[in-house]
């Protein structure tokens, strides 16, 4: 096993298949983006081709490509084996042999249920006679049998026991099956099981990683109810976690470095079919922050264009603050003409990517849309358009809400400093998107400043002799300090200026940890010239120093109180004398 690993990796690079999921940039000698694991708006996730491993700074999540397909995808080890296998173009064959079976669980019959049921509605849809009825529905609206064969878009016949027994005979078991949704069961005991989707236009729903977890049914009767079936969230399916269409317009998002969300399955085919492939649609939910984390993998710049209703503007408006609160920028398409995007390119086919070019920044158009729709001579209407606007406003960065601030302003014939007296006083409602995330942001593990120290002596030797009295060993953890005592060994041993120091002794759990205190030095102070380098050092020894007294100043102000309250009047001097001590030195 240990081959195919060393195989594998010798394969593929980390740069490229973290970039399938994650947006990475040059940085000096490593690639950044912003980190899958946390929502951050400044980017704390590292990969060094030259170590071949990442690590994210935010969440502490580190490793080679393995462990990064586990953490990203949340698989097991096999599973991540079997996907880079797969990517890298070896055959493991026989990968159970190295594993138990259960590691290839349950899951993988959920997928063969669904991959089943799959050709089954597509095998109805092409070859039945009621089949024919819908191919020739989809033609009316427009859909060609190229896009209703790349979506494989299949058809449920109004039966009650069509798939339910090809499943069953294929040996799928029957809580699988009603898991999934694809049938349920009825009469005493559950005994009768009867198939869910009947009658409806079915729409396979692909994961990120292709395989299909879910269906979308449209109904085809009149009144029939409800419109659009949706798979139940199971195993494989999770509602929040997947985006229509992502799978097959991945690709063309990279390429673009901009991704389309509409509402609808139809919303994501035709645009498709007109040559626009960067769309997704979050069909039947509102967009969850999960979905977004697994847009933001591969672009910062979301247009909308949901359906030309109320509820399709909520869901704008809706976004707007979610994407934001991430650090991505939204622009919106408008004034369609047609009710959605399926429609605008059944009538006019070929001008769909010349109107998502025109989108437009979604707040000048919010607020033209509020002027209109209130009469701002009066104190009221004003009021309601400020009601609508602070929550958005609010939560902006300075140079745009100065933007928005005087754009604003004048259109509402209002004073620009009374709005910001406005804008200060407003309080986010809790419920408020933006506030759902909010602390999330935060470094969960946040690199110490000893351990910034550690970083650059280990990147620059030459720069050991600047800190080798400075720091306290015992302010670090077990392998921090292993490292640091290695290096105070070494640089004792020699006496003399180091230009590079010798890992070879170091574990490997250590020298994990020396690559990941590098990858840091290299990402923060790449590049920077000797003299600016010790600059840096004196800041940053100044800066542990400050701690230190600040803590323990701390510590005495703990002591003085314990003696007072004990009334032990010798060490209450004591300790008074101490903190006098500290604070004039
Ligand atoms: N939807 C849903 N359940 C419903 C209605 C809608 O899950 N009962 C989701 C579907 O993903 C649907 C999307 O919301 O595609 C948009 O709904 P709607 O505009 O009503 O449907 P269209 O996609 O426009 O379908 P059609 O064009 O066939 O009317
Ligand atoms: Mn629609």
């Amino acid at each position: 096993m240990g081959d195919i690993v060393n195989d594998i990796k010798t394969r593929l690079d980390i740069v490229q298949v973290i970039s399938q999921y994650v947006q990475l940039k040059k940085a000096g000698r490593n690639y950044k983006g912003l980190s899958p694991f946390n929502s951050e708006k400044t980017p704390s996730f590292v990969v060094s081709p030259e170590k071949q491993i990442f690590h994210c700074f935010s969440s502490g999540k580190g490793g080679d490509i393995f462990t990064f397909i586990q953490e990203f995808e949340g698989v097991s080890f096999p599973e991540a084996l079997q996907i880079l296998a797969d990517q890298s173009g070896i055959k493991i064959s026989n990968i159970d042999k190295f594993y138990k079976k259960e590691a290839k669980s349950e899951k993988d019959e959920y997928y063969k249920a669904h991959d089943l049921a799959c050709e089954f509605f597509e095998k109805q849809l092409w070859d039945s006679k009621e089949g024919e009825k819908v191919l020739e529905y989809l033609h009316k609206r427009g859909v060609t049998d190229e896009t209703i064969k790349s979506f494989r878009v299949g058809f449920s016949p109004d039966e009650y026991d069509a798939l339910y027994p090809i499943l069953n005979k294929k040996g799928i078991a029957k809580k699988v099956i009603l898991n999934s949704g694809l049938a349920a069961s009825k009469g005493i005991g559950g005994d009768q099981i009867y198939d869910k989707f009947r009658s409806r236009l079915m729409f396979p729903i692909i994961d990120y990683m292709g395989r299909i977890c879910g269906f979308g049914g449209r109904a085809l009767k009149k009144d029939q109810d409800p419109k659009y079936l949706n798979s139940p969230e199971n195993p494989i399916y999770n509602k929040s976690k997947v985006l229509y269409g992502l799978y097959e317009a991945k690709q063309s998002i990279k390429e673009k470095d901009q991704v389309v969300f509409v509402e609808g399955y139809f919303d994501v085919i035709m645009p498709h079919q007109d040559g626009v492939k960067n769309v997704v649609a979050t069909s039947g939910t509102a967009l969850s922050s999960d979905q977004i984390r697994l847009i933001k993998r591969l672009t910062s710049n979301v247009v909308t264009c949901f359906d030309s209703d109320s509820a399709g503007f909520e869901a704008t408006k809706r976004g707007y603050f979610l994407f934001n609160e991430q650090g991505i920028t939204v622009k919106t398409l408008s004034g369609l003409g047609v009710k959605d995007p399926a429609d605008f390119v059944k009538e006019r086919p070929g001008e769909f990517a010349g109107i998502v070019a025109k989108a437009t920044d979604f707040l000048g158009f919010y607020i033209d849309k509020l002027v209109t729709e209130n009469d701002i001579s009066g104190f009221e209407g004003r009021n309601n358009v400020l009601k609508e606007v602070l929550p958005v406003i609010k939560v902006m960065s300075p140079a745009m809400k100065d933007f928005y601030v005087r754009e604003f302003a004048s259109k509402l014939k209002l004073n620009e400093r009374a709005f910001y007296d406005e804008i200060n006083s407003f309080a986010l409602p809790k419920d408020h998107p933006a506030k759902e995330e909010s602390g999330a942001n935060q470094y969960a593990n946040k690199i110490t400043t000893e351990e910034i120290i550690l970083a650059l002596a280990l990147k620059y030797p030459n720069l050991y002799k600047e800190i080798g009295g400075v720091i306290d060993e015992n302010c670090f953890k077990e392998t921090e300090k292993t490292i640091y005592k290695g290096l105070a060994n070494q640089y004792n041993s020699l006496r003399m200026d180091l230009n590079e120091w010798d890992f070879s002794d170091f574990s490997a759990e250590v020298k994990e940890k020396i690559d990941v205190l590098c990858l840091y030095a290299e990402d923060n102070y790449d590049e920077f010239g000797h003299e600016i380098l010790e600059l840096e050092i004196a800041k940053l020894t100044g800066k542990l120093t400050k701690e230190r007294r600040k803590k323990q100043l701390a510590d005495v102000e703990e002591s003085i109180l314990k003696a007072e309250k004990d009334g032990d009047k010798e060490k209450l001097m004591k300790f008074l004398k101490d903190q006098q001590e500290l604070i004039s030195n």
